[in-house]
């Protein structure tokens, strides 16, 4: 991972565990975990504070992800972390390898963006169901509202991704004010949103391989080549939502 991104995942593992009881946390679950770009980071921090707690990081690992979990798996070994992460295939819209009230804290990063509106109300649901009574939740989403060029380019390159993503996505990310309404419909109570500075800007050569690894149409790239040149790419603002159960 190039460093720009590694240290963003640091500082949000940071602004985490800042906000929520990762202290007083055995199990924790990182939902949609990828190949544990903030997984890690949360790790090395809790091994500070603790010596015994579980991170179950549950991913579904299909395409355009397949493969990720695989990698994260690699890494736990390599860096010998297995007492500490157990990574589980499935999906957090029907998450029936897990009981009922069993999660003291569910994190997520830019996991929901990924989802439709039905599915991030399954997700909800199965999170509340999970978790103990007075469990945490922390949510990362990049916002969908650009404050500049460089960030409407991701936006927008978004919009023109050639990943075949099954349901069709509806959105580059949900809103914080439509995700805090349903997390309130299903019963989650003490929500807060806070904002994280992504601090993450790409000049022309990185914007143009990120493009690639994100599988943006060629024809995008070509007719926004003059643009990428004059801002780069930079990611927005994250919205973080925090609530209990
Ligand atoms: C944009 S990546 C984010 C990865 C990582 N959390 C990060 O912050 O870089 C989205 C992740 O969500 C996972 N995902 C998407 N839909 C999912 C679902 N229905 N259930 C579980 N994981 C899902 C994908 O496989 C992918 O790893």
């Amino acid at each position: 991972m190039e460093q720009a991104f590694k240290l963003m995942y640091e500082r949000l593992a940071d602004f985490m565990m800042k906000n929520r009881d990762f202290d007083k946390a055995s199990v924790i679950l990182e939902a949609g975990c990828g190949m544990g770009q903030l997984t890690i980071p949360l790790v090395n921090r809790l091994r500070n504070i603790k010596e015994s707690f579980k991170i179950i990081a549950f991913d579904i690992s299909a395409v355009p992800y397949e493969g990720d979990l695989e990698i994260l798996r690699k890494r736990i070994m390599k860096e010998k972390l297995k007492e500490f992460i157990t990574p589980m295939k499935g999906n957090v819209r029907n998450m029936k390898a897990i009981d009922d009230a069993n999660v003291d804290l569910i994190v997520s990063n830019e996991l929901f963006c990924e989802l439709n509106r039905n599915g991030l109300e399954q997700a909800l649901k199965e999170f509340y169901r999970i978790l103990k009574p007075n469990g945490q939740m922390a949510h990362g989403e990049l916002s969908p509202i650009p404050e500049n060029e460089a960030q409407k380019l991701v936006v927008q390159a978004n919009a023109h991704s050639l990943e075949t993503m099954e349901p069709k996505l509806e959105w580059f990310s949900p809103y914080s004010d439509e995700i805090a309404v349903l997390m309130h419909k299903i019963g989650f109570k003490n929500l807060v949103v806070k904002y994280f500075e992504t601090n993450l800007k790409m000049d022309f050569d990185t914007a143009i391989r990120k493009l690639g690894e994100w599988k943006t149409d060629p024809v995008f790239i070509e007719e926004h080549l003059n643009d990428l040149q004059r801002y780069g790419l930079e990611y927005p603002i994250e919205h973080v939502i925090f609530c209990e159960k």
